[in-house]
Parts: structure tokens; C-alpha cells; sequence
């Protein structure tokens, strides 16, 4: 069975480096296969996972459209439509092309929406991705875009385990807050949810701790602030080239040992 990890979350409070730890955490413990989604916009996890990334789903679902629309015209000939092979079975073989695999992490990115105004297909295709290809791996894991689309539109398949992390601020837990609130008004089925505080740096005042048992979702832990985290993303190096004993990432293993126990 597949367990699907989400990462939510306020713009700019570590979701990017805390799914990419995540994952190291799963590489670590030797997990077979283990996919990445970068659901944000932005699309830059692959540099984290240090996985190549050679177009994402917004780039090229218009084009593929077209082209299967151009080929229904004519009867699937000229896209070499194998006889029988539907416009979902089409889809389907893109979106595996569109699948990065690395040393130890396949990366699939959802990349920007093609056409103004329309911010929907692309999350109506998160939904589309995760069936296509979600069952093969062991674990999927999806680093949100910073907005909450992917809950409000019910474009997310059921998760497991949904980290929110915020940073140690009243403005950090506004989001979180949020995104608790969504969880509970749309129908996606989130087995576990969890609060991480990431950028920790000394001890979290009692003002911000009675704010955190008001939004009624458990605090997993804290990641510390990070030295080893800035110094590695100067350097341009991967997630992997992160020393184990770097404190964030003994935190991560710590949450993740406590979050995922259970298989
Ligand atoms: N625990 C930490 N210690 C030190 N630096 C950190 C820590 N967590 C994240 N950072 C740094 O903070 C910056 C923002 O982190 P990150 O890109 O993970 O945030 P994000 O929530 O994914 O942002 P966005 O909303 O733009 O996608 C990065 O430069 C990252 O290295
Ligand atoms: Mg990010």
C-alpha cells in the first residue's frame, strides 16, 4: 500500500526543506520507492532532491491536448493512437514520461497552469498524476504550493500523514489555522495531521504554545534553525550531502520515526 505525505503550509516557512528531509529520512530507512510531487508553482524541490527535471505537467498538458484532440479529429492516426487506447490511457503515458528519476527519489513536477486565469487544470491534474502513477511507489510525497488550493478544490487523493509547518510565529499559525479549517470543510479523506515548527530558535513562548493548542492539531516537534541548511544551500548541494547528525535533520527523523510508525 502506498502512504501519501503532504506538506502544507504558509509561503517561505520550510516546506520545500522539510518534505525534502522527509524524504531523506525515507531514503535512510531504506525505502524502496519513494516519489516526489512538487505541487508548488514554483517548481524547485528537484534541486533540493538533486533530480534532474525535465518539463513539468503544466508545460506540456496543453500541448498534449492539442495534440490528442488534433488526433481524436482524426481518428488517432496521426498520434499513432494505438487502437483502443483511450484519452486517459494517453494522459496516463505522458504524465510517466513526465517522471524524473533520481539515485534514490522519482520526481514528478505539476509546474505553472498553461493559459491565463486558469489555475484549475493544473490542480485538477495533482488528482490525475497521484492515480496514474502513486500506486507503484511506496511512498508519495507532495510539497504544496504555498495557498491552499490543492484542499479547497478537493484536488488531493486521500493522504496519510499531512504535515503543516509553520514557523514559530502568530503569522505562521494564521496559515496553519487555515489549512486545519479546509482540512475539515472538504471531503479529502487526511488519516493523521500534524504541526511542525520549523526555524526554531530558542524556547517557543507561552503565548505561542496556548495558540497551538487552540488550532487542536497535535505538535509533532520542532526543527531547529539550521546552520548546516543555509551553508548546503549556498553551496548548491543536495538534501543527500546533508550530514545525518545535521540537528534538522535529527529532528525530522525523530517526527517522522513518531509520525509514520505503523508501516
Ligand atoms: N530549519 C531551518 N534552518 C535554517 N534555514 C532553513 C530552515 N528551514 C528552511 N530554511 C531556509 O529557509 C528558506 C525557505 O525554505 P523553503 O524553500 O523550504 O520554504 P518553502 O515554505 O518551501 O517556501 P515557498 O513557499 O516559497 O515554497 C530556504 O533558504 C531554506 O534553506
Ligand atoms: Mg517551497
Amino acid at each position: 500500500m502506498t502512504k501519501t505525505i503532504a506538506v502544507a503550509g504558509k509561503g517561505g516557512v520550510g516546506k520545500t526543506t522539510a518534505t525534502a528531509l522527509f524524504i531523506r529520512y525515507l531514503v535512510e530507512q531504506g525505502a524502496r520507492a519513494v516519489l516526489a510531487v512538487d505541487a508548488d508553482p514554483s517548481s524547485n524541490l528537484h534541486m533540493l532532491l538533486g533530480v534532474p527535471l525535465e518539463g513539468t505537467v503544466g508545460d506540456t498538458r496543453e500541448e498534449m491536448l492539442q495534440e490528442v484532440q488534433a488526433s481524436l479529429v482524426q481518428g488517432g492516426a496521426a498520434m499513432g493512437l494505438a487502437a483502443g487506447m483511450t484519452k486517459a490511457d494517453y494522459l496516463d503515458y505522458h504524465i510517466r514520461t513526465l517522471i524524473s528519476e533520481g539515485d534514490h527519489v522519482d520526481l514528478i513536477a505539476m509546474g505553472r497552469p498553461e493559459g491565463p486565469g486558469c489555475y484549475c487544470a493544473v490542480n485538477h491534474n495533482l488528482r490525475e498524476v497521484i492515480d496514474a502513477v502513486g500506486g507503484a511507489y511506496q511512498y508519495v510525497v507532495i510539497d504544496n504550493e504555498a495557498g491552499l488550493e490543492h484542499l479547497s478544490r478537493r484536488t488531493t487523493r486521500d493522504v496519510d500523514a499531512m504535515f503543516i509547518v509553520s514557523d514559530p510565529t502568530p503569522r505562521g499559525l494564521i496559515t496553519a489555522e487555515r489549512v486545519v479549517e479546509l482540512r475539515d470543510e472538504v471531503a479529502v479523506n487526511i488519516k493523521n495531521t500534524w504541526l511542525v515548527l520549523n526555524r526554531v530558535v530558542g524556547a517557543i513562548p507561552d503565548s505561542l504554545l496556548a495558540r497551538i493548542e487552540k488550532i487542536g492539531v497535535p505538535l509533532l516537534g520542532d526543527i531547529p534553525y539550521d546552520e548546516a541548511l543555509i551553508a548546503l544551500e549556498m553551496e548548491g548541494g543536495t538534501i543527500m550531502d546533508l550530514p545525518l547528525d545535521a540537528p534538522s535533520y535529527q529532528a525530522v527523523a525523530a517526527m517522522a520515526g513518531r509520525a509514520l510508525k505503523g508501516g
